[in-house]
């Protein structure tokens, strides 16, 4: 049982979504499936908690609105990368509810609660309880500011709304008050001593349940790093009119913690999956013969093997997670990936602008996976991968395969003479015979980095292996060596075809369609894997380089839309010199109205104005023509400077100037004063 993260419903996935939980997932999902292991690999839509009702606030809509608009994009996200989960459900459903209820139910009967009736924040102005996203402060454990109700983003840690150092609500900025509501706890500190030994020896009830030396030493110290310090109980409920209802008479406006819902939702996705074919959901849940492995990013760690193992071990009936492989961060081009600055490499994005480039961008991902710690993509690195990897090694050794078994053997493979094997021939089919044994070892320990290495090492040895033993050169003279050089090479390229399907789908396709492969199952794989006597088909062009404009235009893409975030913008003129408030009073700003207005003859671009200041009536010329009609200004309120030097232009005499703004697509607007103000109004 395989399963990844389920996405938050609030936004599109990006580059380190993927390389955090679903590439990883796909890689492994795809391989044991080619080595015909019983596998399900589930994954949905998170669409409950703050998250959603946070994004729905800010875009003004309902969060039913923001879920289904996100679910269905991130479905788009997924399949366009060849994401190939067995099922993709959703926890807003009536059946999840249910099941989510449900669990809650057998925990609440059987006393796996706390019930308190305790003060909580509370903003009275939004009239809202505040936990989680709504409510933050500086965290109480590394003092940074912007901790949430939950969790401390900058050093992980789990906190309560009330542990917050000056708390505040984002709702309403406000500082919030205390109220008294009831809440449901799990008391977590109940189960340190098992969790302790199921993390460290990977021992449960007395036995062996898993290797624990397998786990990822980076999960394990953050596991160890919350027992040690104590597990505090935690709030399983919520006072929020967005989630599952809590399934107890006079609950009403409280729903279920999303981190209680969401992981639940594995088992409701599983259970889908299971009615449409044909299978039994608990063979994968509730049977000692089956795996747990969740795919999830490092912020999820704690979610997934601490409190839902409590769930799972206190429900009674579930297996618990075998191996939780989280990943750590991606960053982008040095600087932490955010949604909410825009800095990010949207897959749906990079999907339109680089269409049929799927495999690109998850070789790129793969190689530089955070699989211990957090790693960076940027563009110049993407074009080098796919450039110097994926074009001119494995595109050009299948490409030059390819070539000259046409031109040699009509694209029949040749047999081979009975011959003497050189040290070079059998080195290479020693690899062959070693690359997918060491490639799933990899695969299964989830060091995909290395499998990928292992796998397009095969491909470069080819490669190597080719123009080292010039088979062009050798065709003049020795037919038969010629041969074996071909025969050789034509089987490192039918085990690519097969090796790197787990991480490169689409192009391991081709190549299967190309070399005649039907079957690409992993013990299919051999170093004859090629029957002599068979006709190689046709490879379309595998991949195409990406040039210096492109990197340089996806870069500069990203900072215009960080800029366009934060509020900056690109054509913006750079701020003047600063000046004193001395400076400014002597400018004598006022509220004039335009009593006439006229074109000034021989002169295109200018307007010549009649404005009432309050003073007098005065006469001002304006380079506005070619932005308005002279009726069009009539009677509007402007804004004067009126103590600008009189300056005759054109024979008539200006008395002042009349402020414009300037947009960002070089159209004029005037500076009118709010409704209410008159000629005259002095603006200081
Ligand atoms: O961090 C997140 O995006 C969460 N929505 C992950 C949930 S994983 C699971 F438990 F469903
Ligand atoms: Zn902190």
């Amino acid at each position: 049982m395989m399963t990844s993260a389920l996405p938050y419903a609030n936004g599109q996935i990006h580059i380190g979504h993927v390389g955090g939980a679903y590439l990883p997932g796909d890689i492994r999902a795809r391989f044991e499936r080619m080595a015909g292991s019983d596998v399900v690999w589930v994954c949905g839509s998170d669409e409950h908690g703050a998250a959603i009702t946070l994004r729905a606030k800010k875009d003004g809509v309902t969060p039913r609105e923001i879920v289904d608009q996100y679910h269905h994009e991130m479905q788009e996200a997924f399949k366009g990368l060849d994401i190939s989960f067995d099922h993709y459900s959703r926890t807003s459903s009536e059946k999840h509810h249910r099941v989510a209820q449900d669990f809650f139910l057998k925990l609440l009967d059987q006393g796996s609660f706390e019930v308190k009736t305790e003060a909580q924040f509370y903003d009275s102005e939004a009239d809202q309880f505040l936990a989680d996203r709504y409510i933050t402060g500086t965290c109480p454990k590394c003092e940074a500011p912007g901790a949430y109700g939950d969790q401390c983003e900058k050093c992980g840690t789990a906190l309560s709304p009330t542990d917050l150092i000056d708390p505040q609500s984002t709702l309403s900025g406000a500082t919030p008050e205390l109220k008294d509501t009831t809440l449901w706890y799990l008391p977590m500190g109940r189960h340190e001593g098992w969790l302790k030994s199921y993390i460290e020896t990977g021992e449960l009830n007395g036995g062996a349940h898993h290797d624990a030396s397998a786990w990822k030493a980076h999960v394990t110290g953050q596991c160890r790093s919350w027992i040690d310090s104590g597990l505090q109980s935690r709030a399983m409920t919520r006072d929020l009119d967005w989630g599952v209802p809590v399934p107890v008479e006079g609950a009403d406006g409280k729903v279920l913690y999303v981190w209680l819902d969401a992981p639940i939702g594995y088992i409701t996705s599983t259970m889908e999956w299971a009615e449409t074919s044909g299978q039994n959901w608990r063979d994968w849940w509730q049977s000692d013969d089956a795996e747990l492995i969740h795919f999830i990013g490092k912020d999820n760690i704690v979610f997934h093997c601490l409190i839902f193992p409590i769930l799972l071990k206190e429900h009674g009936d579930y297996i618990l997670p075998t191996n939780v492989p989280a990943n750590a961060f991606m960053n982008l081009e040095g600087d932490k990936i955010s949604t909410s600055r825009n800095w990010a490499v949207w897959v749906n994005e990079f999907l339109a602008e680089f269409p049929g480039k799927s495999d690109e961008l998850r070789y790129v991902l793969a190689s530089i996976m955070p699989e211990q710690k957090d790693s960076e993509f940027t563009w110049a690195d993407y074009r080098e991968r796919v450039n110097n990897e994926l074009a001119d090694v494995l595109g050009n050794f299948v490409n030059r395969v390819l070539v000259l078994t046409r031109k040699y053997y009509d694209a029949v493979v040749p047999e081979i003479a009975s011959q003497a094997l050189t040290a070079e021939d059998q080195a290479v089919l020693a690899t062959l015979e070693s690359a997918p044994i060491k490639i799933a070892d990899f695969i299964r320990r989830s060091r995909f980095r290395d499998a990928l290495q292992e796998a397009m090492g095969v491909a470069r040895l080819g490669n190597k292996y080719m123009t080292e033993q010039e088979p062009w050169k050798v065709f003049k003279t020795d037919a038969e060596r010629t041969a074996m050089i071909m025969n050789t090479c034509i089987q490192v390229a039918g085990n690519c075809a097969v090796l790197l399907e787990p991480f490169l789908p689409q192009t391991a396709k081709k190549l299967q369609t190309a070399f005649g492969i039907s079957n690409a199952a992993w013990e299919a794989v051999r170093p004859d894997m090629i029957a002599a006597g068979q006709k190689l088909g046709e490879l379309p062009i595998l991949f195409e380089k990406v040039d210096e404009e492109t990197v340089a235009a996806q870069v500069s893409k990203l900072e215009s839309a960080r800029a366009t975030a934060s509020g900056a913008r690109m054509d913006c003129e750079p701020l003047k010199e600063t000046m004193t408030f001395e400076d400014f009073q002597k400018l004598d700003l006022r509220v004039g109205e335009v009593t006439a207005c006229e074109r000034v003859p021989k002169a295109d671009k200018l307007l010549q104005l009649t404005i009432r200041t309050g003073l007098d009536e005065r006469t001002v010329l304006s380079g506005i023509a070619e932005h308005f009609e002279p009726e069009e200004v009539v009677g509007r309120r402007v804004t004067l400077l009126a103590n600008l030097a009189p300056r005759k232009i054109r024979g008539i005499e200006s008395q002042g100037m009349v402020l414009m703004a300037e947009t960002e697509d070089g159209a004029l607007r005037f500076v009118t004063p709010e409704e209410g103000s008159s000629a005259g109004d002095v603006i200081r």
